[in-house]
C-alpha cells in the first residue's frame, strides 16, 4: 500500500471489512468505487462481447480486439490498410453510467486511447476532444485526480504523465474521502471501545465548508489551478481552497456548467444560501448507489418544505412526489458532448442541474432582488 504525501500509509478498503462490513458492501456497488480499474477479462468482458468493436474515422479505422489475456486497440490506415499502432487497454476510466475511456501504459508513461465507449448509443466513439486521426493524449494528474484514490507522479507537482505504476489505488475508495487510515486500522485491531488516540476524523463534527470540501475536490469543475503541492495532497479536514482553485471564479451562476460543477450550482441556490446545514450528504449517502431513487430525493425536499401544497398554485402542482423534475431539471451538458462517428453532429449527455429553483419551460425564473452573491 502506498504512503500519502502527509506521511500516513493507506490500508485499502478490504481491510475495513471486519468492522464496517455493511458500508463496504454497498460502497463496492457505487459508481465511485467503479470509476477506475485495471482492464482484465472480468472488468471488460461482459460489455465487450456486446459491442461491435469497430470505429470508423476519416483517415483511420480503429478496432478494439481481444489478444489472448489482454485487450488491444489496433489502428489501421484507411489508405494503405496497414497497422499504424497497437496499444494495450490497461486502465478503464468511468463506471459506465455515461461511458468509459481507456488508458494505456507505454513503459511508465500513461496515455488516453482514441476509442471510448458511450452509453447513450451503446457503442464506441472517438474520445471527446480527439481529432479524427491517430493521436495520443498524455494523462497527467490533472486528468486522473478525480477518478483514482491515489497515484504517485514522477514529478511532485503532478504535471507529467510518468508514474510509479505500483502506487495506483484504482477507484474512488474509502480513503479518498476519509484519508489514509492504516493507523486507524492498527489502533482499532483488538480495541473496539476506547477512542482516545484514534486518528480517524468524524466527518459529521466538521464545519459545513470542510464537509463540502471532500466532495468539492471533484465536483466543482476542473480546479486546474494548483496553488499548493499537488492534486493528491489534500486530506479531509483541510480547507480545499488552500490547494486548488478554478479559472472560472466570478462567472455568473447561469454559466456554470451542469456537468461536474454541482458545488457551484448548489451554492447559488436559495436552499443552500438560506439554510445553515444543507450539504451534499443531505441528499446523497456517499456509501450507496442512489441513482434513479426519486422517492428518496423527493423525501429530502419535503424534510425542509413540509407543506409543498401551500407553495404552489393548483395548475402547476399536483403531486408530492415529483419535486426534482420541476426544480432540478435535466439539461444537456456543455462539456460532456461527443461527436458521433464521422459526422460533425454533437450529442450531449443530460445532467441534473444542482441550481435548485423555479423553472418554467426549462428557463430559470429569476425573481426580484436576487443577485448572485454567494
Ligand atoms: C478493527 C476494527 C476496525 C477496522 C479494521 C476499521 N475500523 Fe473504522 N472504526 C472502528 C471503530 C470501533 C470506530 C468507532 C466507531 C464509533 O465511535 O462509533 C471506527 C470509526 C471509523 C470512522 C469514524 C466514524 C464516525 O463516527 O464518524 C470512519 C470514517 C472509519 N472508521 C473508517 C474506516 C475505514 C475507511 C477503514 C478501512 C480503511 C476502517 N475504518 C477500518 C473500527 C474499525
Ligand atoms: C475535476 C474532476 C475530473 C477530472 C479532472 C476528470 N473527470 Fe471525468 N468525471 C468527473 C465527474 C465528477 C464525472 C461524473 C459526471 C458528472 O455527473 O458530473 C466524470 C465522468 C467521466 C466519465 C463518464 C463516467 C461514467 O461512468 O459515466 C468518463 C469516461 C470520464 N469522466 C473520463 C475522464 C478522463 C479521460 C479524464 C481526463 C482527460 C477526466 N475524466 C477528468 C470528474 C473529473
Ligand atoms: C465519496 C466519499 C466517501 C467514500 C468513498 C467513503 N465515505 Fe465514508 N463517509 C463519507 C462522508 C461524507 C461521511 C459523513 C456522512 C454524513 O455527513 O452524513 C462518511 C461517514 C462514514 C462513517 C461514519 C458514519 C456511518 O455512516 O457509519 C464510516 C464508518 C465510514 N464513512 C466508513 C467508510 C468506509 C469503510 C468506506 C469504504 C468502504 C467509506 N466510508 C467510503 C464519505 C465517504
Ligand atoms: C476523487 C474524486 C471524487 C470525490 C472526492 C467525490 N466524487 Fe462523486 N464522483 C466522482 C466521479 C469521477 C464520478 C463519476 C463516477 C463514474 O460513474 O465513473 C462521481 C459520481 C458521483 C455521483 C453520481 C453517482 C451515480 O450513480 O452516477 C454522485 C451523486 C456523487 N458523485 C456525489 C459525491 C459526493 C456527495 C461526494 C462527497 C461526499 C463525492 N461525490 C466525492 C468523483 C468524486
Ligand atoms: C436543508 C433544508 C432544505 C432542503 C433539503 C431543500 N430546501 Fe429548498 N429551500 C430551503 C430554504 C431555506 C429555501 C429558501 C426559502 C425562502 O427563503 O423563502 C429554499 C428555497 C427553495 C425554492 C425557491 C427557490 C427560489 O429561487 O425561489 C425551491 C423551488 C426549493 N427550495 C425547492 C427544493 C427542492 C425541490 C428540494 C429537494 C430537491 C429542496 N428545496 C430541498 C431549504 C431546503
Ligand atoms: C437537495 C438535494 C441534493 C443536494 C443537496 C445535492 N444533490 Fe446531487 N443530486 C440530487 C438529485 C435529485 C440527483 C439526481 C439523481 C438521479 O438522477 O437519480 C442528483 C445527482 C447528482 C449527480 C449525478 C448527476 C447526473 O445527472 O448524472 C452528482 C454527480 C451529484 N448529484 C453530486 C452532488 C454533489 C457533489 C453535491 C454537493 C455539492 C450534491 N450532489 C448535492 C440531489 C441533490
Ligand atoms: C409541475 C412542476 C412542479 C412540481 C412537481 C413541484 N413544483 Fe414547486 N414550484 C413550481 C412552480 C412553477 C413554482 C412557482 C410558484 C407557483 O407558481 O406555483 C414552484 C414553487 C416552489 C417553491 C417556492 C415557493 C416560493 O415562491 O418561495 C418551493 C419551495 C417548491 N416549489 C418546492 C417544491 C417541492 C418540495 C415539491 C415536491 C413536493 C415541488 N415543489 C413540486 C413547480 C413545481
Amino acid at each position: 500500500m502506498p504512503v500519502h504525501y502527509n506521511g500516513d500509509r493507506f490500508a485499502g478498503s478490504s481491510s475495513c471489512i471486519p468492522c464496517h462490513k455493511n458500508i463496504y458492501q454497498t460502497h463496492v456497488e457505487s459508481s465511485h468505487y467503479n470509476s477506475s480499474t485495471i482492464v482484465n477479462g472480468q472488468t471488460l468482458k461482459n460489455h465487450f462481447d456486446k459491442w461491435s468493436n469497430q470505429l470508423e474515422l476519416t483517415d483511420v479505422e480503429v478496432e478494439v480486439a481481444r489478444d489472448e489475456q489482454t485487450y488491444v486497440q489496433n489502428t489501421y490506415s484507411k489508405t494503405t490498410g496497414g497497422l499504424i499502432d497497437k496499444s494495450n487497454l490497461d486502465v478503464v476510466i468511468g463506471s459506465g453510467v455515461k461511458g468509459q475511456s481507456y488508458l494505456t501504459f507505454k513503459g511508465d508513461s500513461l496515455f488516453q486511447l482514441q476509442a471510448s465507449y458511450f452509453r447513450l448509443i451503446d457503442s464506441w466513439i472517438n474520445s471527446p476532444g480527439f481529432p479524427n486521426h491517430k493521436y495520443s493524449r498524455p494523462v497527467t494528474d490533472n486528468c486522473i485526480k478525480c477518478h483514482v484514490t491515489f497515484a504517485k507522479n514522477k514529478n511532485f507537482i503532478g504535471n507529467t504523465n510518468v508514474y510509479e505504476r505500483e502506487s495506483f489505488m484504482y477507484g474512488i475508495d474509502c480513503e479518498r474521502c476519509h484519508g489514509p487510515l492504516k493507523k486507524h486500522v492498527d489502533f482499532r485491531s483488538g480495541n473496539l471501545t476506547n477512542s482516545t488516540g484514534d486518528v480517524v476524523i468524524k466527518i459529521d463534527t466538521l464545519s459545513r465548508q470542510l464537509k463540502m470540501d471532500i466532495c468539492v475536490q471533484c465536483h466543482s469543475g476542473l480546479r486546474a489551478i494548483q496553488v499548493k503541492d499537488n492534486p493528491f495532497s489534500f486530506v479531509t479536514g483541510e480547507r480545499l481552497d488552500k490547494y486548488a482553485k478554478n479559472y472560472n471564479f466570478g462567472r455568473p451562476e447561469a454559466e456554470l456548467d451542469v456537468h461536474g460543477n454541482q458545488y457551484g450550482l448548489l451554492k447559488s441556490s436559495k436552499c443552500y444560501k438560506n439554510s445553515a446545514t444543507m450539504s451534499c450528504t443531505t441528499c446523497h449517502d456517499p456509501h450507496q448507489n442512489q441513482r434513479g431513487n426519486e422517492e428518496h430525493f423527493n423525501s429530502k425536499c419535503i424534510e425542509c418544505h413540509s407543506t409543498p401544497e401551500n407553495l404552489h398554485t393548483t395548475s402547476n402542482f399536483n403531486s408530492r412526489d415529483n419535486c426534482i423534475s420541476c426544480h432540478m431539471p435535466l439539461f444537456p451538458s456543455q462539456t460532456m458532448k461527443v461527436k458521433l462517428g464521422d459526422t460533425n453532429d454533437e450529442t450531449s449527455v443530460n445532467i441534473r442541474t444542482h441550481l435548485i429553483g423555479v423553472y418554467i419551460d426549462s428557463i430559470l425564473q429569476n425573481k426580484k432582488n436576487e443577485g448572485s452573491k454567494s
